[in-house]
């Protein structure tokens, strides 16, 4: 049995006649930029995310961009990350004119490890960027003190993990800023590039609205050099139905990883997803690693499962440090082992909410056969 790597139609299928309703109306009202839609959608997502103020965007990397210029980011500054996360996080750092400073993850959640952080501060770190991989959250605590010490800001990048909590409180609430992705793979998808800034910080809040219209306001006046980071109408319309659903797809996932978890749980060569008890992990991925010191190989879980016609994907192959763009940066291999080790043993597996039961055990039964478990 073919199993895709994540099933749209079939999460459209349930929903398609309020959607098609929803784009409709933004079409019949030809309200194509911002106006009353974007404005719904924003409130929605502040209140689902516990926030103030939210800011649509045009993506999820339009709102860390926009999120660090607003914060005054730029030349001459450095700002902290983990180097295992999407290309984005980083990719925003270096437009700003900063510097990213890449720190290692803690192996166990492939989240950025907080002990870290702290030995890499210097006189120039201006901000944080923890990443929640994968859907759960990284541990802000120490991280949060450490900000708060230093003065610096936490832009918390919640691509992954809309909906997820740390300790009761929700992802980019924490921080001074969240940014969420709507795009399609992630649990609160549109229907093409979109995202979304929270904050509870009603000055940062308006500096990113101004930012995200080239920097004006009013109109044609420009204090400051921003970019179009516009959230379009179509895509708002979309997530507002989404998110009405989104916990019970949060719920879908944890149940499917939850299934997973005791498939193979009697199987020394795969490690499921480690979830911090105060986690509420919406698994946007669900990732196994497949270890080589007990004799197992990735590559041929990879055969396999491709042969098989199984989803599967590396979430991600090279840690950041060592992107060729990155050169200049000066890291080499072995400088942050952990994420090193991670790239070469992880592995997502389909854990979309709509997965019947047959797809997962033929999901499962192809993983174990390939592992030799
Ligand atoms: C961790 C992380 N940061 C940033 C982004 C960028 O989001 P987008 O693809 O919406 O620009 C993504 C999405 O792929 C992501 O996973």
């Amino acid at each position: 049995m073919a199993v895709p790597m994540l099933d749209l139609v079939a999460q459209y299928q349930k929903i398609r006649d309020e959607v098609r309703g929803a784009v409709d109306g933004v079409l019949d009202s030809q309200v194509c930029i911002g106006g009353p839609k974007v404005a719904e959608c924003e409130k929605a997502v502040a209140a689902y995310s516990g926030c103030k103020f939210a800011i649509g965007a045009s993506s999820g990397t339009d709102a860390i961009l926009n999120a660090l210029m607003s914060l005054g980011i730029g030349r001459g500054d450095e700002v902290i990350t983990t180097t295992f996360t999407f290309f984005a996080t980083a990719g925003c750092i270096v437009r700003t004119g900063a510097r990213p400073v890449f720190v290692d993850i803690d192996p166990k959640t492939y989240n950025i490890d907080p002990q870290q952080v702290a030995r890499r501060i210097t006189k120039n770190t201006k901000a944080i960027i923890p990443v929640h991989l994968f859907g759960q959250a990284a541990d802000m605590d120490p991280i949060l003190e450490i900000a708060r010490d230093r003065k610096l800001a936490v832009v918390e990048d919640a691509a992954q993990a809309i909906g997820a909590t740390y300790k009761g409180r929700k992802a980019g609430s924490m921080g001074t800023v969240g940014c969420f992705s709507f795009f399609p793979s992630k649990n609160l998808g549109g229907v093409g590039d979109g995202g979304m800034i929270v904050t509870n910080d009603p000055a940062l809040a308006e500096m990113c609205n101004i930012m995200r219209n080239h920097g004006s306001k009013p109109k044609y006046y420009h204090k400051y050099v921003g970019g179009n980071f516009r959230l379009d109408p179509i895509q708002a319309v979309v997530i507002s139905v989404k998110l009405k659903y989104l916990e019970q797809w949060h719920e879908a996932r944890r149940a499917n990883a939850a299934w997973y978890d005791q498939r193979f749980a009697g199987c020394d060569r795969i490690v499921t997803p480690y979830v911090e008890p105060h986690s509420g992990m919406i698994y946007n991925q669900y990732v196994i690693r497949i270890r080589a010191d007990k004799g197992a190989s990735r590559s041929q879980v990879e055969a396999h499962l491709n042969q098989k016609k199984i989803g599967n994907a590396i979430y991600y192959p090279v840690p950041l440090h060592l992107q060729q763009c990155f050169a200049d940066l000066v890291y080499k291999e072995g400088d942050l082992p952990h994420a090193e080790q991670a790239a070469k043993e992880v592995l997502a597996i389909p854990i979309y909410p709509e997965l019947t039961e047959p797809q997962k055990e033929a999901v499962a039964t192809a993983v174990l056969e390939a592992v030799g478990g």
